[in-house]
């Protein structure tokens, strides 16, 4: 059974932080169908040091939204432990730090992946964080920068002498973005070396590999990101439902708990895309893509979807 910290888990499968994606809504539902615990969006320690509106509507929580994890990122060590004892008062689970964003607005400041080429820096954060927090601290990481520079093992070993609770390998590198295959053999390595739980990352679309890649690897836990949207049975054995009926309760739910937790008209581009994923592979599903994103209204959307 997984378990970080003194915290246990009803499954080893975790929904991982999916930027622009894994709200309060997605990760009520990813519970609901199975998910022993998810992960935020990445959150700016500046945007929750300086107070920033956007920010703070990242931190929107509530009690059935547990276990959770709430992802910092930053690359100053003194504002993320600042970040850090402001997000603990949120009483999340844990915080996990990224260190494996390879998106260019996040690294160019030094953040996410570019902390794999500075251990010095990305050590100093760990310890600035954990210092901080009220809660048990995770880090994220890649397998490395680049093939030739895998960093992997040696952040596991800085982040379990820094006070970090568990890891989490997603097994591409830096360079690869998110091409190419994810290397579970590294994620086998740092389980070996680990003393600290090791959650391994990449590329699982199902409850079976998921099983699978846990038992080559070792690995305590398994992180699904993309294969999770428009999919939350991923999080179960029997995965999603072959009838294209039994699909549609999931989207209802998805929908109604977008309808409590969000600014439907604002955010109505947001909830078509989300809603459009679910219609993938089923007879006609192109054509329901279609009408879902050309729907103008929340209420239109949710009567086209009652229609199905
Ligand atoms: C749209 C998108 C947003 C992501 N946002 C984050 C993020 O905020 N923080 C993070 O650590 N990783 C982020 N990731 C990486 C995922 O958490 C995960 O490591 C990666 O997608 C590999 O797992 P998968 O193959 O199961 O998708 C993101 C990935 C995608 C596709």
């Amino acid at each position: 059974m997984l378990q970080i910290a003194d915290i246990s888990f009803a499954s080893p499968f975790i929904l991982a932080p999916l930027a622009g994606y894994s709200d309060l809504p997605f990760r009520l539902l990813c519970r609901e169908y199975g998910a022993g615990l998810t992960v935020s969006e990445m959150i700016s320690c500046h945007g929750l040091f300086y107070g920033q509106k956007k920010t703070q509507t990242m931190l929107v929580s509530n009690a059935d939204d547990k276990p959770v994890s709430f992802q910092l990122f930053g690359a100053d060590p003194e504002i993320m432990g600042e970040a850090a004892a402001l997000l603990s008062d949120h009483n999340p689970t844990f915080i996990d730090i990224n260190m494996g964003c390879p998106v260019k607005k996040v690294t160019k400041r030094g953040a996410g992946s570019a902390l794999m080429k500075d251990i010095h820096l990305a050590e100093k954060i760990v310890t600035a964080v954990c210092a901080n927090s009220k809660v048990p601290v995770t880090v994220k990481t890649r397998a490395g920068v680049d093939k030739e520079n895998i960093t992997a093992l040696e952040f596991t070993r800085m982040c379990q002498n820094s006070g970090a609770a568990a890891i989490t390998i997603h097994g591409r590198t830096w360079a690869q973005g998110f091409s190419g295959k994810a290397d579970w053999q590294i994620i086998r390595q740092v389980k070996e070396i680990a003393t600290v739980p090791v959650i391994g990352n990449g590329d699982i679309d199902s409850y079976a590999t998921g099983l699978e890649r846990m038992e080559e690897s070792g690995c305590d836990g398994i992180m699904i990101g993309r294969a999770a949207l428009g999919n939350p049975w991923v999080f179960q054995k029997n995965g999603r439902p072959d009838n294209f009926k039994d699909i549609i309760p999931a989207v209802k739910r998805h929908l109604a708990l977008m309808e409590i937790y969000l600014d439907t008209d604002r955010q109505l581009a947001y909830i078509r895309n989300h809603t459009g994923r679910y219609f993938i592979n089923f007879p006609g599903s192109s054509r329901i893509r279609q009408s879902i994103h050309s729907m103008e209204s929340f209420p239109k959307l949710q009567s086209l979807i009652n229609s199905l």
